[in-house]
């Protein structure tokens, strides 16, 4: 049975969110363009980009909320809320889809319960689209945690969550 690791980031109280938040702005601030950075850094400490670091990050870079929101909200890769235990990225790109993505895709939200960018009712999984994750030839791709794994078919996604919600 595949075992997935843990996901890399830290979780961090909410109580110094703000204080810390500040602290993320002032270390990126040199740079040009540091919103991707802040937010990939917040999302680093509290496994997704908290609806209260939205604020500071406008004050502190002079933008508005809306911009702040509107950048979080366009990027797949920030999250709105924690996600579960474990993140499973089910390749949605061209070469994966040719390979029988879409059906491997329908049968992960069946089984799971869940749709995209959603959390199982136990916080074991949270079910995410990637497109690409450089294994084309071997499609359909999937990935957990840091884990990539090739061609991806019923029974191996049926023993792969499985070994995710045990
Ligand atoms: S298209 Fe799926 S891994 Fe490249």
């Amino acid at each position: 049975m595949m075992r997935a690791r843990a996901l890399p980031f830290r979780k961090r109280p909410m109580t110094d969110l703000a204080d810390r938040v500040r602290d993320i702005v002032a270390d990126h601030a040199a740079l040009e363009g540091p919103l991707l950075p802040i937010l990939h850094a917040v999302q680093a400490e509290w496994g997704h980009v908290p609806e209260a670091a939205v604020p500071v990050i406008a004050e502190a870079l002079n933008l508005s909320r809306a911009e702040v929101y509107g950048v979080v909200t366009f990027y797949h890769d920030f999250r709105e809320r924690p996600a579960g235990q474990h993140v499973l990225k089910l390749c949605r790109a061209e070469a994966c889809q040719a390979q029988g993505g879409a059906g491997i895709a329908k049968l992960a939200q069946a089984r799971l319960g869940i749709g995209w960018h959603e959390t199982t009712p136990d916080g074991r999984v949270t079910l995410e689209p990637v497109y690409c994750l450089g294994l084309c030839a071997c499609g359909p791709s999937a990935m957990v945690g840091d884990q990539v794994i090739g061609r991806m078919d019923r029974e191996k996604l049926e023993t792969l969550i499985e070994g995710l919600r045990a």
